[in-house]
Order: C-alpha cells, then structure tokens, then sequence
C-alpha cells in the first residue's frame, strides 16, 4: 500500500531501483564502551532486530540505553564486542553506500551548497556523471527548489533536514538508519517531513530504522516499534502498528497505539503486546 502523498514526477529514469526485498538480522549484539574514567559502560545487552523488506521499525527508550550504539553498528560505523550483524546475508564489517544514516543535526557540510550537500554522495563513490540526473529531482521533491546554491548557515532547519533527507537517498540506500532526524524541528515542520519520509519510502522500498523519542512519530510512521529497557539497552517489547497510511493522530486507534507505547516504556516489567 501506498503511505505518501507524492509520486515520482519523472518515472522513466529511476530516481531509486531498489528492489525492496532487504534483511537486516542483528543478533545478540553486545556493546560496550570505557567511560572517561576507564570504568566499562555497557551500552547494549544481547540485543537483536530483524527488519526485512520495506518495513520501516521504530526504536524508542529511555536516553543512553544504546539506540545510536545500535545504528552506528548498523552502518559500520563500529564493531559489537560480542554478536553478529548482517545485512543480505553478508556480515557488516563497515560502512556500505547501501546502508546509510541520518542524524539528529543536520551535519551538513558547510562549505558546500544545498545541491553539492546533495551530490556529496555521488562524487565520494565517482558516480556523479551517472546519477547527477537525480540531483534536481531530489531537490524538487524535498520542496529545496531556489535554495540550490545557498550554504547551509543560509537555510532554516526543515530546509537542512530535507537537505540531509536527499543526500541519505541519492546513492539508493537499501537501509537508511534515523537517529532522532527531525527532533531539533517545530512540531509543523516536523509533521511536514514526515509525511516526506513516507512519500521517499514508498517511492524507494527502503527499509528503515527510525530512533526517536517521540511517541507521535513512532506511530505515525513505523510498521513496528521496538522498546528498550534503560542501559544496558535489552528489548523490553514490540508493538506492531497495523493501521492503513494516512494516519489520523487523533483517532481512537492511533491514540491506542501511543498509550500501549508509554505503557510499555513505563512498565518495569517486560511486555509484548
Ligand atoms: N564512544 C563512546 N565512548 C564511551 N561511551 C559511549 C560511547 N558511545 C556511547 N557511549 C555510552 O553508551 C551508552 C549508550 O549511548 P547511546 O548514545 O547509544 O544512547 P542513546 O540510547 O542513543 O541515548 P539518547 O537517547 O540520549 O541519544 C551511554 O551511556 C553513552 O554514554
Ligand atoms: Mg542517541
């Protein structure tokens, strides 16, 4: 089924080929870190997630219990202590063009343009004289239009996170990791990417995993939330969200959902509903 409202205005050159048929499987992973004072942090404790096809999973818990650790893992980023993840099947043993991620700060690059910030991707992979077509397409469908030259200090924070949004899709990432994208934004702007979100993955068959603290937007758009316990970071339960896109945030169903969420975020014990 269709989540987003827009189409792809120029079908016949693929702006995205994925195929959607996608596997994440991270199993038992441990992780973790020497704090300051060289005493051992456990970040994250035999924790495990599969998310396959165009599914997009939410993951929400209390601040520090591991959700970043977790994606940096996803992407390559770093290596667990103990566990194993794979992506298609093959072990992720770093960074991949098809796994990419969002952050919370827009992280742009500053010394380029909102259109270079976009190609960014396609110069560091040498793909840029193939896939440069998609450029203006990303900037039209991310509403960027008329911002093409301008540095990221000249454009307001919804701009910049739809700026980050098409710079994550413009190398045709089979999985894009979400770490809190649109936490910095006002609730309006907020609402407005996510819409955008859904209308990228309809579009392109990503799989996504989406960090957040937001109940709302856990709801809005995950297919499957998993909540974690406090440090160090277990899953603690799972709620499937099976309700149509769009999604109506003030129906009985939905508010349902956001309850049984902070139900199970408040719960000592372990709950799956
Ligand atoms: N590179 C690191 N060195 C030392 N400790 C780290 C490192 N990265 C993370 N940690 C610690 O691991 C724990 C988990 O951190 P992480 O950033 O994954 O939490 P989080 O769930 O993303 O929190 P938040 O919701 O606040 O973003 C924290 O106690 C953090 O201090
Ligand atoms: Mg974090």
């Amino acid at each position: 089924m269709g989540r987003g409202k827009r189409i792809d205005p120029r079908p016949e050159l693929p702006l995205f080929a994925s195929s959607g048929k996608h596997e994440l499987v991270a199993e038992h992973v441990t992780q973790t870190f020497l704090d300051e004072n060289g005493s051992e942090v456990w970040a994250l404790d035999d924790f495990s997630l599969t998310v396959s096809g165009s599914e997009i999973v939410g993951i929400i818990g209390p601040s520090g219990c591991g959700k970043s650790t977790f994606l940096r893992l996803v992407v390559g980023l770093d290596e667990p202590l103990s566990g194993a993840l794979s992506f298609d099947g093959e072990t992720i043993n770093g960074p991949s063009v098809a796994r990419s991620m969002v952050f919370q700060n827009a992280n742009l690059f500053e010394w380029l343009t909102v259109e270079e910030n976009i190609a960014f991707g396609l110069h560091a992979t040498h793909t840029y004289d193939k896939g440069k077509y998609k450029i203006p397409r990303l900037i039209e469908m991310m509403g960027l239009g008329g911002f093409e030259r301008a540095y990221p200090p000249q454009i307001s924070g919804g701009m910049a996170s739809r700026c980050a949004l098409a710079r994550s899709f413009v190398l045709n990432p089979s999985l894009i990791c979400f770490d809190e994208p649109l936490s910095a934004l006002d609730a309006f702007t907020r609402a407005a990417l996510q819409d955008e979100i859904l209308a990228m993955q309809t579009i392109a068959h990503t799989s996504m995993i989406l960090v957040t603290h937001d109940i709302e937007e856990a709801v809005y758009l995950c297919d499957r939330v998993v909540v974690m316990t406090p440090r160090p970071g277990r899953t603690k339960g799972e709620l499937t969200i099976d309700l149509p896109h769009p999604r109506d945030r003030v129906s009985p169903e939905f508010v349902n959902r956001r309850r049984q969420l902070l139900a199970m975020l408040d719960d000592s014990e372990s709950v799956s509903v």
